[in-house]
């Protein structure tokens, strides 16, 4: 085992260092409070790693991002979304036989008590879509309260089938009840991504006809959004699921977390970005420099990550298949046109180049949902339905490895002892 030694106040510690099997170096400070009395600072986590991982590789420098060491290129290019559900979470891609077992116990799996339509419709059809997401998922605990024994790999299998096939469900209902449509159940033994898309876009007065080029965009942005290794949701589902907090409540948790706008609420403020650039039109000069403006809070969103320092791999695949969605479609939309020159202008200028900003996951998927009629506010519940199987994979991981409770520690600049003084005396 290699060692690093950490040298302060006369002190010489050692530890150990941790090789990973594509060469990354973790040094462990697992033992560093025993050993020194001391703790690491480091907010946001920008430099620490909070646990060893078989999921997915990342690799910032060069734009790499594998699942369980399959290429994200293969993967979006030849498999379908339930293909990789399975390979993140088992790490093994499915056999014939184990695929069609699993449509088979998604179907079984796929009805949700008639009360959480009853939830679902004490929302205002105004509410915003992650917030009822993340509630309903929650509120599955209540109807299904049995906690999951990690030592039985039935019990993990049947939650998990639980969530594939019950998610999908509430985010059509979300999506419908938007827009007043009745809330359809469908039949995932046709097809998972296929019954996905069925329940969302069906019709209520016409016969229903699957449309191969949205089955195959939405399958494609599935895969993409499917897992990114310790993002800050996934990081939310560990760090909940570690106190032996149910899987769904922890799933809800990573949910809420996504739904932040520095994170998967990004691709809805990328589509209300670019919307604005086209209203005022097309000034992106002005944008950009807003970008730049340390006085303006306004960020380029869909711009920049914390660990790809060039291209996001998924940001080619997707501004690649936006051009084929909306050609296959039939739709010129503008706003493809200011997501390019606002690429173009952004890999220009010296302020992008020097911080490493490129488009990320978020910049193009937006205009790809809106061209399959999915709104703004629905986009990063997509991304939810997509890192679902993620999520899971890493707190299966995390729950049988029996990881600790994630406790991070602080140091404390605040007040030193004072006396409390009485009411009458302030
Ligand atoms: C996702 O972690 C994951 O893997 C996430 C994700 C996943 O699949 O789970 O990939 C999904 O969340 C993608 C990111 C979506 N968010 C956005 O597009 C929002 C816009 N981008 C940022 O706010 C930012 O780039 C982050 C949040 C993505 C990353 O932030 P960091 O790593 O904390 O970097 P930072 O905020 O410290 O920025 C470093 C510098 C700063 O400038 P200086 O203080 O050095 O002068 O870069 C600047 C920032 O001001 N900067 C930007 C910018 N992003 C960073 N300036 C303008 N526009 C931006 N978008």
């Amino acid at each position: 085992m290699k060692k690093a030694k950490l040298t302060f106040d006369g002190k010489v510690i050692e530890l150990d260092v941790i090789v990973g099997s594509e060469n990354e170096i973790g040094i462990d400070i697992s033992r560093l409070k025993t050993d020194s009395g001391f703790i690491t600072l480091d907010p946001g986590f920008k430099n620490t790693g909070s646990c060893e991982s078989k999921v997915t590789f990342l690799d910032g420098e060069n734009g790499v991002l594998r699942y369980r060491g399959y290429s994200i290129e293969d993967l979006a290019n030849n498999a379908d979304f339930l293909e990789v559900s399975h390979l993140l979470i088992y790490g093994e891609l499915p056999t014939k036989k184990q695929y069609k077992k699993l449509l088979v116990d998604i179907q079984e799996r796929s009805v949700l008590d008639e009360d959480v339509k009853k939830i679902l419709e004490t929302f205002p059809r105004s509410a915003h879509p992650m917030g009822m997401l993340s509630s309903l998922t929650s509120s599955l605990v209540a109807f299904d309260p049995s906690s999951v024994d990690v030592t039985n790999e039935e019990e993990m299998y049947d939650a998990f089938l639980n969530l594939l096939a019950k998610i999908p469900i509430l985010v059509a209902w979300v999506f419908r009840r938007r827009r007043g449509l009745p809330l359809e159940y469908g039949d995932f033994s046709q097809g998972y991504v296929e019954n996905i898309t069925k329940m969302m876009f069906k019709m209520p007065n016409k016969k229903y006809v699957e449309n191969k080029v949205v089955v195959n965009a939405i399958n494609k942005l599935l895969i993409l959004h499917a897992d990114h290794e310790q993002n800050c949701s996934t990081s939310t589902v560990r760090i909940v699921g570690s106190s032996q907090a149910g899987l769904f409540a922890s799933i809800s948790s990573g949910i809420s977390a996504l739904w932040g706008r520095l994170h998967g609420g990004a691709n809805q403020a990328v589509l209300e970005m670019l919307e604005s650039i086209l209203n005022d039109g097309g000034d992106i000069s002005a944008y950009i420099n807003k970008a730049k403006d340390k006085n303006d809070t306004f960020r380029l969103m869909g711009f920049g990550h914390r660990v790809y320092k060039n291209f996001d791999p998924r940001a080619k695949i997707i501004k690649k298949a936006a051009h084929e969605v909306l050609h296959d479609l039939g739709i010129n939309d503008p706003i493809l046109d200011i997501a390019k020159n606002l690429e173009i202008e952004a890999s220009k200028d010296q302020y992008f180049i020097d911080r490493k900003l490129y488009p990320n996951v978020d910049f193009y998927s937006g205009i790809i949902y809106k061209a399959l009629n999915i709104p703004n506010e629905m986009f990063t519940v997509m991304f939810a339905l997509g890192r679902l199987p993620g999520w899971i994979a890493h707190w299966r991981e995390m729950r049988t490895k029996k990881e600790p409770i994630g406790r991070p520690r602080q140091i404390y600049t605040g007040e030193k002892l004072r006396e409390f003084i009485s009411i009458d005396k302030r």
